[in-house]
């Protein structure tokens, strides 16, 4: 996004705080303060930022004394001219820079409650099925701006299908493509969804399963999933997605202490399936930021381990609470469902929205392959074409 919100004016001005430990700038939009240690560290000169935009110095170059001795604005080109101390620089910062990443506010710190998300997050509910995010995948691959958008669906969402691709094996890297990288398990680079005689995972299996995140024994996780349809001439096997943090919040509302057992204490998660193979990983099913932000939600009745880091006196609630967040996720108003044909597929979020499949009878076929990915490769082309 360009930095353009705001211009330096006439009316901007610097003052210096505390010793020259802080400066102020003040125009009409108000008062932001910054620390003459941030603003040394963030220093855009030559002798600070390498061309590629990769800091040059470590915390240790700063002498920890640094303090601002002069502050002079350049309204016109919209600078301001910082003079620090010891070290006897003077260095130019751009204002609109300096505006776009002030973190002076008033809920920069812990007025924000547990379970926040930002504004870039929409939750949602069943009632977003009359909407579900979807785009043509060919149009994607050859239409940046289409494709911007619908990398934001997935932002905002979690989740957004795709149509019109070819009905063709590894036609999901194709998805893939549009953003990032396959990330390569044991279960190979790609998966087969399908009824198999001898099944060594649920999946594979005719039966209909409870929503969940896909993997939460590995740790990291894979982010991102991809489904993409072959065959499905059975009848059922509809997709199904819900909102895990629209439902960790509606715990929350319900419930804050059940969202706070949950948050609180990490479950255990293990796959031991096959061969050779022994993946477990200890995490929360409400996942959070120290600074509260939700940012993961964890939730596989297949691959919930014992549970054996929730105190004594702690297990039962969380108990109770894992099972009403249980409730809440089956709660068929918190769902949306779609049907895949052959050539459609879907991206989700796997740290947030949860997936499952409907029933679907023996009689005909469901193909499906699937693939993991990362949502840091999605959030960079994201942001790049944002950028562009
Ligand atoms: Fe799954």
């Amino acid at each position: 996004m360009p930095l353009r919100q705001w211009k330096a004016t006439d009316m901007t001005e610097v003052s210096i705080l505390e010793k020259g430990t802080a400066i102020a700038v003040v125009d009409e939009q108000g008062t932001k303060r910054f620390h003459a240690i941030w603003l040394r560290d963030n220093a855009p000169d030559t002798g600070t930022r390498a061309a590629n935009g990769q800091r040059l110095i470590t915390i240790a170059d700063i002498p920890a004394q640094t303090h601002i001795t002069s502050a002079r604005v350049d309204p016109g080109a919209g600078r301001l001219h910082l003079g620090f101390a010891p070290e006897g620089q003077e260095i130019s910062f751009d204002l609109d820079w300096l505006r776009a990443h002030a973190y002076d506010h008033a809920d920069n710190g812990t007025r924000r409650a547990p379970g926040w998300t930002p504004p870039s997050v929409t939750l949602w509910d069943s009632s977003l099925m009359n909407a579900v995010p979807s785009a043509s995948l060919p149009e994607l691959q050859q239409d940046e701006t289409a494709l911007a958008q619908w990398l934001g669906q997935v932002e905002r969402y979690g989740f957004a299908k795709l149509t019109d691709g070819p009905v063709a094996e590894g036609a999901l890297f194709s998805v893939v493509d549009l953003f990032g990288y396959v990330r390569e398990t044991n279960y190979g680079r790609l998966f087969e969804v399908r009824t198999e005689i001898n099944p060594t995972n649920l999946a594979f299996t005719g039966l209909g399963l409870q929503a969940h995140t896909d993997n939460p024994y590995r740790d990291p996780q894979p982010t991102l999933q991809v489904l993409y349809c072959l065959q499905s001439s059975a009848a059922g096997g509809d997709s199904m997605v819900v909102d895990g943090f629209a439902a960790a919040r509606r715990l929350k509302a319900e419930d804050p202490d059940a969202f706070d057992v949950l948050s609180r204490h990490c479950a255990r998660f293990e796959y031991a399936g096959e061969a050779g193979v022994r993946l477990q990983a200890r995490r929360p099913l409400i996942e959070l930021a120290p600074d509260g932000e939700l940012i993961g939600v964890r939730f596989n009745n297949r691959s919930l381990a014992a549970v054996t880091d929730v105190p004594f006196e702690a297990m039962e609630d969380w108990y109770a609470a894992y099972r009403r967040l249980g409730e809440i996720i089956d709660d068929p108003a918190m769902e949306v469902s779609f049907r895949l044909d052959p050539g459609e597929s879907f991206l989700v979020d796997n740290t947030r929205v949860l997936h499952a499949r409907k029933a679907y009878s023996g009689t005909g076929t469901r193909w499906l392959q699937g693939c993991y990915a990362d949502l840091d490769g999605l959030r960079s082309r994201l942001a790049a074409l944002r950028a562009a």
